[in-house]
């Protein structure tokens, strides 16, 4: 027993891309440490389910990728500086640009997808014609164009059809080159988004981009957060528990304590504020989550010390902690620590 583990099932992963990969050509994004699931057993995972591409933001994930192995279509899809840019095209990985200064840079051999920000603002230009501008300059090192949505998870689509509009006008200019758009939500909801690849990350983990139930999707979770019961201890009337004694009891009752805290990513803001299981009973979190350690209330009949606690998994959803905490499933997963071991299935 370790104190805190991450329980990863590669399978789920494969069934996951299994499943979307029917929907269209599947580029598997596992950047940011395969959303704090392991990029590379990821990776691995989503290519044994049927994906043809993978994805990552950064060159150095790219490298990571390329050092463990992994062959194939790969896309670095963030921004690259001068050092950064190196680093990419050494790891052979397909890069984005969308300014003719960044492509004047660029050696022959370079595989480029040119990005139209129709939308969300961040990476790619706004503007039609200086992406068409990029493309041409380019030549050959065309190889794809891709844009990406703000608003695909979201029940109103009309920000969706606006930036679809504005991206197939711009991609009819330049037949032949491999078209991608959608997230995970788009390429589950919009079927005219998913053009020739469709970029998944969060429903491959079997996380719903939608914040609710990932079944709803045919989606399984690959990722357990489990602990333990360290220390179970009698709590009388008036006694506290926590930094801040955020909790004192109004009755006797048992405490549990438990070795995970915000330092392993079980966030402070779940203080009072979250449920725990232990064989199959929900019990919970009160007091202050420290960084170590959690207590639960573990009632009149307390279970056993040494009993396994999960913290995520079948029956408390990354998706009802993230609606805990104010935040969406993918920040949950990301942020379970390094402290974290990653066991695989
Ligand atoms: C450009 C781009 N494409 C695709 C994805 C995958 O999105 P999702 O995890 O919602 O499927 C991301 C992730 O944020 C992204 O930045």
């Amino acid at each position: 027993m370790v104190r805190a583990l991450a329980r990863i099932d590669p399978g789920a992963i494969e069934r996951n891309c299994r499943r979307l990969a029917g929907l269209a050509p599947l580029c598997a994004v596992v950047k940011a440490d395969g959303y704090g699931h392991g990029a590379v057993v990821a990776a691995r995972a989503a290519h044994a389910g049927g994906a043809s591409w993978l994805a990552v933001a950064t060159a150095r994930e790219a490298a990571d990728l390329r050092a463990a192995g992994r062959d194939g279509p790969l896309l670095v899809m963030g921004a690259l500086s001068p050092s950064e840019l190196a680093i990419a095209l050494d790891a052979r990985a397909d890069i984005v640009a969308w300014r003719e200064d960044f492509v004047a840079a660029l050696p022959a051999d370079a595989r480029v997808h040119v990005k139209l920000d129709t939308g969300m603002g961040r990476l790619g230009t706004r503007d039609p014609d200086e992406a068409s501008s990029v493309v041409t300059a380019l030549g050959d090192r065309a190889v794809g164009l891709m844009t990406h949505f703000a608003t695909a998870d979201e029940d109103d689509q009309s920000f969706v059809d606006e930036q679809l509009a504005a991206f197939e006008t711009w991609r009819a200019r330049h037949p032949g080159l491999l078209t991608h758009a959608a997230n995970s939500a788009a390429a589950i909801r919009r079927p005219d988004a998913r053009f020739d690849l469709v970029r998944c990350g969060i429903a491959i983990y079997g996380l719903d981009p939608f914040q609710r139930d990932p079944a709803d999707q045919g989606l399984e979770p690959a990722l357990e957060l489990v602990s333990y019961l360290a220390e179970v201890k009698r709590c009388e009337p008036g006694q506290s528990a926590g930094y801040g004694r955020r909790f004192v009891a109004d009755r006797a009752t048992w405490l549990g304590t438990v070795p995970i805290g915000y330092g392993d990513g079980y966030r402070r803001g779940l203080t009072n504020n979250a449920e725990v299981l232990v064989d199959a009973r929900r019990f919970p979190v009160v007091g202050t989550v420290s960084m170590d350690n959690i207590t639960v209330d573990l009632g009149d009949d307390p279970p056993d010390r040494g009993s396994e606690v999960l913290l995520i998994g079948d029956g408390i959803l990354a998706e009802e902690m993230a609606a805990r905490l104010g935040t969406i499933n993918y920040e949950v997963t990301c942020g379970i620590s390094a402290r974290v071991p990653r066991e695989y299935a």
